[in-house]
């Protein structure tokens, strides 16, 4: 079990951030399955956070990105991205957290939502096994701090104890 006391909240978090992994927290003690828990995850983040305006989370399957679930205002149509291509196949390689701030400017990233402006793509890895990751798009330009790099470090990080030992 995850408790969320044991995540490491910085007392420099906004309160919008703790709120949101306390009820991850929760989702995350109910036992459910991790597709069921991926999308309460992507619905809480994006309901919560203005700036996230669509948010997904993709398990790696073989040489590839799978799409598990997502919250947003419309679909993708990248489901399946192979591991090394575009921003998220790039976090998936790295094991590394990628942010673009602008993603007009980065040549690496493949376009879902001609209003999306921004990504951030944080992997959910166990030490160093990569096995999915988190995907926010925003629609405004350079909106990522910080904050949200280390506040979604920890939602991977929860999700990634839980469904390891889920799998175990
Ligand atoms: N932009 C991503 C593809 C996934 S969509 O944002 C949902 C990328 O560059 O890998």
């Amino acid at each position: 079990m995850v408790d969320s006391d044991d995540v490491g909240i910085g007392d420099r978090m906004s309160s919008a951030y703790t709120e949101v992994l306390g009820k991850i927290g929760d989702f995350l003690r109910t036992g459910n399955e991790p597709t069921e828990l991926y999308q309460d995850v992507c619905d809480v983040l994006q309901s919560s956070l203005d700036h996230y305006t669509w948010v997904g989370i993709y398990a790696i399957e073989g040489d590839d990105l799978v799409l598990q679930a997502y919250k947003g205002p419309k679909a993708t149509e990248h489901t399946r991205i192979p591991i090394g291509k575009g921003v998220c196949g790039l976090a998936a390689r790295t094991a590394e957290t990628v942010v673009v701030p602008d993603v007009s400017q980065d040549a690496r990233y493949l376009e879902c939502f001609p209003s999306t402006k921004a990504e951030i793509v944080v992997p959910i890895k166990y030490i160093d096994d990569v096995f999915g990751e988190i995907d926010v798009d925003s629609d405004r330009l350079d909106p990522f701090t910080e904050e949200d790099s280390k506040f979604l470090r920890m939602v991977a990080d929860q999700l990634a104890a839980v469904v390891k030992k889920l799998r175990a």
